[in-house]
């Protein structure tokens, strides 16, 4: 069962037009949330972020927060959702093809969920990555559907063999295609810092939380793609990859090329979130 507009229907009776405005110019946003156990993961930062992508863009959410938060849990209750994920994103609307926001038009909320699993091999096992220019407009921290840079970035990992990219705008590392990442040197926690470069990622904010209580130091700074490659530790967080480790980027591995101890109680701390 899927949302569209105002109704439960099946994904088969959803007509969507080609006017709606998602389509000619990706102007829309979205969340990705995590169901564990049936319920929303971190669903007040999840719908914290919508509202403020909403609002930078203009899009005035077609329900409240919390009427949207009921048709998303009564979504994994239609659909009997124990794990997996639920995606909702909401477009401005339908409107004959012209640059400016219609006067008219009234924003589609999509929502559906599905059963994607926790990705248990790759945060046992790690992954690799290629480092890439990071070629994203300036307000990365909103959470549109104008994915193409991501969608690409993605691609050409796959093309090299590998997993992963690592973003970077000369040579300061960013963020991934659809993840943070953090490295740890000499037991000191680097990320970059949340400003119009990067997503503020949910989990990224879990996971400064969880090394805070763990008395990791934790420094918002930005670093090199050098720098990572000479860390201690390096992964990426994200509401589908959760913590993941970095073995390898370039071709080279990162320390001894096997998962971090500090990485691993990240994991195990990051499950009892959860659990
Ligand atoms: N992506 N950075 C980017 C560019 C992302 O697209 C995402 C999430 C993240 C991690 O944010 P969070 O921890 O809040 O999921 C960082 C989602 C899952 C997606 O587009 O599928």
């Amino acid at each position: 069962m899927y949302f569209y507009k105002n109704q439960f229907l099946p994904k088969n009776d959803i007509h969507i037009s080609p006017d709606d405005r998602g389509y000619y110019f990706g102007d829309g946003i979205y969340e990705v949330f995590r169901v564990y156990q049936g319920t929303l993961y971190e669903q007040e930062a999840h719908m914290q972020r919508l509202q403020r992508s909403a609002s930078e863009v203009r899009i005035e959410l077609p329900y409240s927060i919390d009427k949207i938060g009921e048709i998303l849990t009564e979504l994994i209750h239609k659909n009997a959702l124990v794990e997996g994920t639920v995606y909702v994103q909401i477009t401005r609307g339908e409107a004959p093809r012209a640059h400016p926001f219609p006067a008219q038009a009234e924003p589609v909320l999509l929502a559906y969920c599905t059963t994607v699993p926790r990705p248990v091999a790759a945060m046992q096992q790690g992954i690799q990555a290629i480092t890439l220019a990071d070629i994203r407009w300036l307000r990365c921290d909103l959470k549109t559907l104008n994915l193409l840079p991501n969608t690409m970035a993605k691609q050409a990992a796959l093309d090299h063999g590998v997993q992963e990219v690592v973003l970077h705008r000369d040579g300061i590392v960013t963020e991934c295609s659809a993840s943070n990442i953090m490295m740890i040197k000499d037991n000191v926690l680097y990320t970059h810092p949340a400003n119009h470069l990067i997503l503020h990622g949910i989990t990224r904010a879990v996971v400064l939380r969880l090394a805070q209580s763990l008395e990791i130091n934790v420094k918002e700074q930005a670093f090199t793609t050098e720098q990572l490659l000479l860390a201690d530790e390096a992964f990426i967080t994200g509401t589908t990859v959760e913590i993941t480790p970095i073995l390898q980027i370039d071709g080279k591995p990162i320390a001894n090329g096997s998962p971090g101890p500090l990485t691993q109680t990240l994991q195990r701390e990051f499950e009892r979130t959860f659990a």
